[in-house]
């Protein structure tokens, strides 16, 4: 535990409901000069690296094929393959009081929808909730970008998503429901099945960010 205790001491741990974290920014990231997002009004995109070193883009999806107005009436969305998640509702990212926050599509004023992460439990998904305002976001949270460090950090340009404390918990695994929809997984077990996941699908990926803030969107 000394190692793990080391490495985040630039993190902020905080226990939420048992098993549970929220995706939030901390002071110690805010402190690292030279990685990670600066400025709460650059937006940035969400990659997962596989362990083959195949790299897809993650989105917000609904998990449902509702497409009937193109823009999706869901309430709440989770991470996922931009192409194997349904519906897809937010493909682009924010920081905004701290927190994790999905980019929706405009509305009738041309006001993007503003999604807020949710906390996220072991075995199961990344979740996002629609909110009027987006300084909701963080308010509980426990995000934090980590500077690229191993076990793959060099192959992958970009700083990591961790989540409580660790950036090596993330996988993608097959729906149950639909077994052609995926979605981002924290820790995975038998009992993610529980949240619609298929442990015996999984795969550990390593999530990272993409932005033109961060010089490394190509
Ligand atoms: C983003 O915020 C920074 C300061 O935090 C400011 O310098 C910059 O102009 C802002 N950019 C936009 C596009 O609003
Ligand atoms: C949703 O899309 C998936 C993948 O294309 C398909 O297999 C499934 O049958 C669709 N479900 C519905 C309810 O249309
Ligand atoms: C989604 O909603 C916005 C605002 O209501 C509208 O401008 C846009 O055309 C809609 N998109 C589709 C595909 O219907
Ligand atoms: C609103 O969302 C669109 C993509 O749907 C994006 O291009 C645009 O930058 C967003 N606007 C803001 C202010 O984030
Ligand atoms: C947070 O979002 C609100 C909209 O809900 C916006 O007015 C505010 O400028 C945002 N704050 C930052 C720091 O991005
Ligand atoms: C996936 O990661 C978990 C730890 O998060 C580890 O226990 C497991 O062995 C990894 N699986 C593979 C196939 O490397
Ligand atoms: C889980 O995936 C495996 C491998 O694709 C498949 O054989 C099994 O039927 C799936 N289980 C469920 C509950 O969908």
């Amino acid at each position: 535990m000394i190692n793990f205790i080391t490495l985040s001491s630039l993190l902020l741990l905080v226990p939420s409901a048992f098993g549970a974290a929220i995706l939030r920014r901390d002071n110690g990231c805010n402190g690292w000069p030279s990685v990670g997002i600066k400025d709460n009004n650059a937006s940035f995109e969400l990659w997962a690296h596989y362990e083959s070193r195949v790299t897809v883009p993650l989105a917000l999806t609904s998990f449902s094929n509702d497409t009937s107005n193109g823009n999706s009436s869901a309430t709440k969305a989770y991470l996922a393959p931009d192409d194997l998640g349904g519906t897809v509702i937010a493909s682009l990212f924010q920081l905004n009081n701290s927190g994790l926050v999905g980019i929706g599509s405009p509305d009738a004023n041309g006001v993007n929808a503003t999604w807020i992460s949710n906390s996220v439990d072991t075995g199961g998904s990344a979740p996002f909730s629609l909110a009027a305002d987006a300084n909701e976001a963080g308010i509980a949270d426990d995000y934090c970008e980590v500077p690229n460090t191993d076990p793959h950090g060099p192959l992958i340009d970009g700083p990591l998503l961790g989540v409580m404390g660790s950036t090596s918990g993330w996988a993608i695994c097959n729906r149950i429901d639909i077994p052609l929809f995926q979605g981002v997984v924290f820790n995975p077990a038998s009992y993610s099945s529980s949240y619609g996941f298929n442990f015996t699908t999984c795969q550990n990926v390593t999530i990272y960010l993409r932005s033109d803030a961060l010089g490394n969107l190509s």
